[in-house]
């Protein structure tokens, strides 16, 4: 006898993800900011706070670390614990270790506690960052995110994932911590290239084909006025990809990715290797819209998707903007991109394909020779 009976003893902790989609989160005037921020503590009754802007977008908002000032001293509920810190946005803040160090002595100089707040205003990789800054700093200090770019709002904003790059490997470092507040503001993407600006519908277009053909068909009757920059036409197709981002981690059984299924994914096996390929001189976004028109070639090849769905996912893609062709798809190391995704999502490979528009499986056996296939049709 080597143990006693075991103790082991289940337990859950309880989450609310906090989702708030508005206009000029940033006016004085309006409270949902401050009214999503509790007093650090009780006597104080205010909220120790730091902003932590992303550069590229504080170049084409130079008046925003004075807004976040002007916003903080309006409101009696929160206590500006230091000057706004602008670091620089990208994928350069996940790859430079020397950002990360920065941002966790911003933690430091501003004495943010486990219950005070970093609020960080920035594209995707500008939150990851934050976010993983806030996830090890005193084993979780409080993270607000306000994200500035279409992908940030409909995907990676919502999620409960943050990460940096190491070993020459994407979001290698990284933890999962749920965000307490995400702040989705319309009126900060106005100043985005159009590249970012195109670059997040990938993702929309990425949930809709796994989880929603409704949606899918709003996007495709949308994609030419978003790719016009329509921020009417945009506005609902954020929205709804966030939504059912939201939902795939609050009601889909698994937000810390336990299991080895990952519908949302889908499309992301090259992505990130074609992504890393480049030198991350592909954005994120562009890449998601080769890696998802690959897998939906894969799915067609493979006798499960319809041709004609097949073309419509392509055509709302270029609709979008995105160039599908690349030369790196014709990269030998490309199909290291299996591997390397096995092994950071752990266990057997799991790749999501498409039964239909909206309709995903999952299989754990890649044909190279269909997935060489489906290279050489998005290549001509
Ligand atoms: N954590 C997750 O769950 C998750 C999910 C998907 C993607 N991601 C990550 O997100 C990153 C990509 O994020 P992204 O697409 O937002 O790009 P990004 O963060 O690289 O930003 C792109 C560029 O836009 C600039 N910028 C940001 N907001 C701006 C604005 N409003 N006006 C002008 N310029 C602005 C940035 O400075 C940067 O130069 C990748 O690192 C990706 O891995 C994370
Ligand atoms: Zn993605």
């Amino acid at each position: 006898m080597y143990a006693e009976t075991p103790f082991h003893t289940p337990f859950a902790v309880p989450f609310e993800h906090r989702l708030l989609i508005t206009r000029n989160a940033l006016d004085p005037a309006n409270a949902i900011l401050a009214e999503t921020l509790d007093p650090t503590t009780a006597d104080a009754a205010k909220a120790r706070v730091a902003f932590i802007l992303d550069a590229g977008l504080v170049n084409a908002q130079p008046d925003l670390p004075d807004r976040a000032v002007a916003y903080a001293n309006a409101h009696e509920s929160i206590h500006l614990a230091h000057d706004p810190v602008t670091m620089p946005g990208g994928e350069i803040a996940k790859n430079e270790p020397a950002i990360l160090e920065s941002t966790l002595r911003l933690i430091d100089a501003a004495h943010l506690c486990r219950r005070s707040y970093l609020i960080a205003v920035g594209g995707g990789a500008l939150l990851d960052l934050a976010g993983y800054a806030a996830a090890i700093a005193h084993r979780g200090i409080r993270l607000v995110r306000l994200p500035s770019t279409t992908l940030a709002q409909d995907d990676s904003g919502v999620g409960v994932k943050n990460g940096i790059n190491h070993f020459g490997k994407k979001n290698f470092l990284g933890a999962f911590a749920v965000p307490h507040a995400v702040i989705n503001d319309l009126d900060l993407l106005t100043t985005l290239t159009d590249r970012d600006w195109t670059s997040g519908f990938s993702e929309a277009v990425k949930v809709a084909l796994v989880k929603d053909a409704a949606f899918f068909d709003r996007i495709e009757s949308a994609a030419a006025a978003i790719a016009a920059r329509d921020l009417t036409a945009a506005e609902p197709v954020i929205r709804d990809s966030a939504l059912l981002h939201l939902r795939h981690i609050t009601e889909g059984g698994d937000p810390f990715e336990l299991t080895e299924a990952r519908p949302l994914d889908f499309g992301h096996w090259s992505a990130h290797k074609l992504e890393q390929l480049s030198g991350y001189e592909l954005r994120h976004g562009e890449a998601v819209a080769i890696g998802v028109a690959l897998d939906t070639l894969y799915s067609s090849l493979a006798g499960d998707l319809p041709d004609p769905d097949a073309d419509r996912v392509l055509a709302t893609l270029r609709s979008l903007g995105f160039t599908l062709d690349h030369p790196l798809l014709d990269d030998p190391r490309l199909i290291e991109g299996l591997e390397e995704f096995r092994e950071h999502l752990g266990g057997q490979l799991t790749i999501s394909l498409l039964h239909g528009i909206g309709n995903a499986y999952d299989t754990h056996t890649i044909n190279l020779d269909l997935v060489r296939q489906s290279i050489a049709r998005l290549r001509s």
